[in-house]
Order: structure tokens, then sequence, then C-alpha cells
């Protein structure tokens, strides 16, 4: 099959003063186009960082990070930013919402950057299937936690990216919320191809992918198949 993403020896270590904290150590991955992929670990071992670095928001320390045959290491951050928007999904774990815009607005940035003649009636669609449409005038202070997340999750369908990365999607959501979500992200990869990659706490949502990749000290401990488990 062929890779849509391939990480190698990828380390992530921040520095301050006289310390150094190695936060990712020897990130070995490679994914399939049109795979399903679980990440899961404990708080703090480093599944937003590697998120990141997967998806070209961050730069790895060492190693390399190719993203649909390109190499995103020697990439400039506008460079970054174009293969993201041209190829990229990605669902905040704290949103990231543009606090100035409307949830219809912030639905619309991504579908505006391409170029879209009909963004606004594409964002509204995309509201709707999310249960936002009556909220599309809201600003993010006005919306609750588990809409801004799922104001966020239109915004990363809107441009079908060939990879989707969601970081925990369904972490402010109550059970039936979830189980909405977790249908269109499964639909996306089933009626779209879309490669999601979701970090999630959530051992059901895990469950329904190919693979489970599990995250301890910023390291990869286990890489398998639930079937297989
Ligand atoms: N900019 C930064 N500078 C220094 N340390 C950082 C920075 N960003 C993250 N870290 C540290 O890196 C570690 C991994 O953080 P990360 O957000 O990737 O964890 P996580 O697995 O997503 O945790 P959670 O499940 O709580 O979201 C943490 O210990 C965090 O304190
Ligand atoms: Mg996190």
């Amino acid at each position: 099959m062929e890779t849509i993403l391939d990480i190698k020896n990828v380390s992530k270590i921040y520095q301050s003063g006289n310390h150094s904290l190695t936060v990712l150590d020897d990130i070995n991955l490679s994914i399939s186009k049109g795979d399903t992929v679980a990440i899961t670990g404990p708080s703090g071992s480093g599944k937003t960082t590697l998120l990141g670095l997967c998806a070209g928001l961050d730069r790895s320390t060492t190693g390399s990070v190719t993203l649909n045959g390109t190499a995103l290491d020697s990439l400039s951050e506008d460079q970054r930013a174009a293969v993201r928007n041209q190829y990229v999904g990605f669902i905040f774990q704290n949103f990231q919402l543009l606090p100035t815009l409307t949830a219809l607005e912030n639905v619309m940035v991504p579908l505006e950057l391409r170029g879209s003649k009909n963004s606004r009636a594409q964002a509204l669609d995309l509201l709707g299937k999310v249960g936002l449409a009556d909220r599309a005038a809201h600003y993010p202070v006005q919306l609750s936690g588990g809409e801004q997340q799922r104001v966020s999750l239109a915004r990363a369908f809107s441009n079908q990216p060939a990879l989707l990365f969601a970081d925990e999607p369904t972490g402010n959501l109550d059970a039936e919320t979830s189980e909405k979500i977790i249908k269109l992200l499964f639909d996306l990869n089933t009626d779209a191809g879309t490669t999601l990659v979701i970090v999630t706490h959530d051992l059901d949502l895990a469950a329904r992918t190919n693979r489970i990749i599990k995250i301890k000290g910023g390291q990869i401990i286990a890489n398998e198949s639930p079937t297989y488990v």
C-alpha cells in the first residue's frame, strides 16, 4: 500500500536554560493511504507533540517527516503551511478557533484559502453535519466546549483533506454526540478514503481503527492491529 506519512528517527527536545527535555525519543512510524490509526498513551507522553510534527505544524529536533511524498523538514514555514492547506485537516485538542470570527466564518477560512466560490454554502452544510446549523452566527466564546470542538471538526473536514489528524476529537462530547462525530470521521474514511490519525483515550473509538499505537514517555511501546490484541 502507498505510504502517506513516513516518520523516521524523529525526536523532539525542548531546551530551557541548561536543561533539555526529550518529549519524543526516536519515533519511527509509517502510515498507509486510507488507513485508520489511533494513538493512545498517558497524559504528557507526547501524543499532541507527535501529531503536530506529523501534520507539519511544528518541526522535529532530529529525524524526518515525509507527508504525501514531501519531506517537511527542509521546508520553510510558508511552504509547510501550503502543504497543510492542500492535504491536512487538524482537529486541535484546544480547538484553536479564531475568536474574532463566527462559527460559520471559522469554517469558511480554509475554503476561502483554497479559492472556493461558494464557501458560505459549503461551510453551512458542514456546520449542519456536525449539528450546529443554528449556531453559525455565534462567536467561539458564545459556544460550549463541545460546540467549539464540533466547529473545529467542521473546519478540519472542509478542505477534504487526504490526511485528517484529530487530537481527542470526542474529549468534550456526550456519548450521543460523540457517536455522531465518530461516524462522520469514519464516513470520511469510507467515502473519500481520508486517512485518519486519531489521538484518543476512548478505547471503544481506538478499537474501531485498523491500528493502535501506544506511546509512553515519548516512545512507541506498541503498534498493533486490534483484531490481534
Ligand atoms: N513548548 C514546550 N516546551 C517545553 N515542554 C513542552 C512544550 N510542549 C509540550 N511540552 C512537554 O511535552 C510533554 C508532552 O506533551 P504533549 O502535549 O505532547 O502530551 P500529550 O500526550 O498530548 O498529553 P495529554 O494527554 O495531556 O494531552 C509534556 O510533558 C509537556 O509538558
Ligand atoms: Mg495532548
